[in-house]
């Protein structure tokens, strides 16, 4: 593969910055949930509920541990585990459903502003909605401290600020990887890049456990913040929209992008083309991409989330508090999409396997592996190796999306790509939403295995929909309606352009 001379190919030190981006996003993204805990005054709100139970003269605890009933529970562990650390107390009484609004305010941003992001980003620069979407989270983290002194209203309104600016980032990074990922190294470079949101979930949530405990509940948006804006310097210095518009790109490594984009999706120009709606509605490669999103996302909540809350309630085994266990999985995770999308490629550029073959196979490994997981956690019943085991493997294999379904968009049309991943993605939010529901439903007042166990096969036949829908419908090869209104520009629906259109063609890949 051609160097792109003595420093680092503009697209890796891009494919880096995309990756810190994202982690970045999703780092700031988590350090609330673990700021919360001490921002808190236990104590008063524990006071609170005394004399409201004393008025009331009921004991509906809201408190779910209390709801665990021993007798379903398992045995609790012999070793040091009963040591439970008490969280210091914070300035702060808001009662538990005032926090959880106040870390749901996120994700209503969040789903607000997919579509329009992914629209902007196509039609003018996804550079600059990716640099916006990381500032402002940056800006409204350091906000928080000063906005939690005000009001929890003031928090309110600064996270789902910093929803709506997160909101953009994936389909702008999706637009961008389509000018920026060589067909040769897209795996790779797509899992490198979508690996960062599980890696800023990794150093964050220690990080800011360590900087509360350290600095006070305030450091770990100052501290945070602060390191952001780094990035958003690099950003602006040494990414580019496109490596047509890189001032310093090394001519060998354009050269390489000029040769193996033709007619690919990549190219100088911006696309200003409508959206085929009602093509894209009747898209069967693009509902798969649809399902399988949603599916997954349902399957990774259930990992990140509840797959904790349930080792602490049942197998009272809390992993949060063993950072080193908890890193294990998303580490798992990150070495595995690493070398997963190397050999992908690699099998590709042998030309042993389509571009359909790899996303059904991607999309199979990340869906049906990590459903048996949650099918041997069912069965492993109170054994907590098991549990952690099954549990840092079905996180590893999850992986298996990033060169399945999340890099499809770019195959079936790139010139929607942003579109595409906008749309996916919001439908793959309102699992966000479910998921908290359902299992707050299913173990309201009886956190047992047994309704556990049913929420776990339900998990499983979830992703197996994904693993069905997926196979069927899901397809590696552009979609006809891509072209729809550039004329077939590349001559793969045989139609022919205009001089006009033919000599703009040229000009732009000059
Ligand atoms: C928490 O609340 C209790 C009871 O109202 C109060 O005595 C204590 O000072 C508060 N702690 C902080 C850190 O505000």
């Amino acid at each position: 593969m051609a160097e792109g001379g003595p420093c680092v190919p503009a697209r890796y030190i891009f494919t880096a910055l995309v990756s810190i981006g994202l982690a970045i996003i999703y780092g700031l993204k988590v350090n609330l949930s673990v700021a919360i805990v001490v921002m808190i005054n236990s104590t008063e709100l524990a006071l609170m509920k005394l004399t409201e139970d004393d008025h009331h003269g009921s004991h509906h605890g809201s408190n779910e541990s209390m709801s665990v009933n021993p007798e379903f529970a398992c045995p609790a562990p012999d070793t040091g585990s009963n040591v439970t650390v008490v969280a210091q107390d914070g300035p702060f009484a808001w009662p538990e459903p005032t926090q959880g609004l106040v870390l749901g305010a996120y994700f209503w941003g969040y789903i607000l502003t997919q579509i329009p992001g992914g629209r902007v980003a196509e039609m003018f620069s996804a550079k600059w909605v990716i640099w916006g979407s990381v500032l402002v989270n940056v800006i409204f983290t350091i906000l928080t401290p000063v906005a939690a002194n005000i009001s929890y209203i003031a928090v309110l309104v600064v996270r789902f600020i910093e929803g709506l600016g997160a909101g953009v980032s994936l389909p702008a990074i999706h637009v961008m990887l389509t000018k920026w990922a060589l067909p040769q190294e897209r795996n790779m470079i797509s899992s490198l890049a979508y690996a960062g949101m599980a890696l800023g979930t990794v150093i964050s949530l220690p990080f800011s456990g360590i900087l509360a405990a350290a600095f006070g509940w305030e450091s770990v948006f100052y501290v945070q913040g602060g390191l952001a804006m780094v990035w958003c310097v690099l950003w602006l210095v040494f990414v580019y929209d496109s490596p047509q518009d890189h001032p310093r790109i090394h001519p060998a490594e354009l050269e390489l992008f000029e040769s193996c984009m033709a007619g690919g999706g990549g190219g100088h120009g911006h696309s200003n083309l409508p959206v085929p709606w009602k093509a894209l509605l009747k898209s069967g490669p693009f509902w798969a991409i649809l399902i399988a999103h949603s599916c997954n996302n349902f399957g990774w909540y259930m990992l990140l989330v509840e797959l904790p809350t349930y080792m602490k309630h049942i197998l009272r085994f809390n992993i949060s508090e063993n950072a080193l266990l908890s890193a294990v999985p998303y580490l798992s995770l990150w070495i595995f999409s690493v070398i997963w999308s190397n050999r992908l490629d690699w099998a590709k550029s042998k030309g042993w396997i389509s571009t359909t073959t790899v996303r059904k196979l991607s999309t199979a490994v990340g869906s049906l592996l990590p459903a048996l997981c949650f099918v041997g956690v069912s069965f492993a019943g109170c054994d907590r190796q098991a549990a952690v085991a099954l549990m840092t493997l079905g996180t590893m294999f999850i992986a298996g999306m990033y060169c399945g379904f999340l890099s499809n968009h770019i195959d079936i049309a790139p010139n929607y790509a942003g579109t595409l991943m906008a749309l996916t993605n919001t439908a793959a939010t309102i699992p966000g939403f479910i998921v908290p529901v359902f299992v707050g439903e299913m173990t309201h007042g009886n956190q047992s295995l047994g309704q556990w166990q049913i929420i776990f096969f339900t998990t499983s036949a979830v992703l197996l929909v994904e693993l069905v829908m997926y196979t069927f419908l899901a397809s590696g090869e552009e979609q006809p309606w891509n072209k729809a209104y550039t004329g077939g520009a590349d001559g793969k629906n045989g139609a022919h352009l205009s001089p006009e259109e033919e000599k703009l063609n040229k000009t732009s890949r000059a």
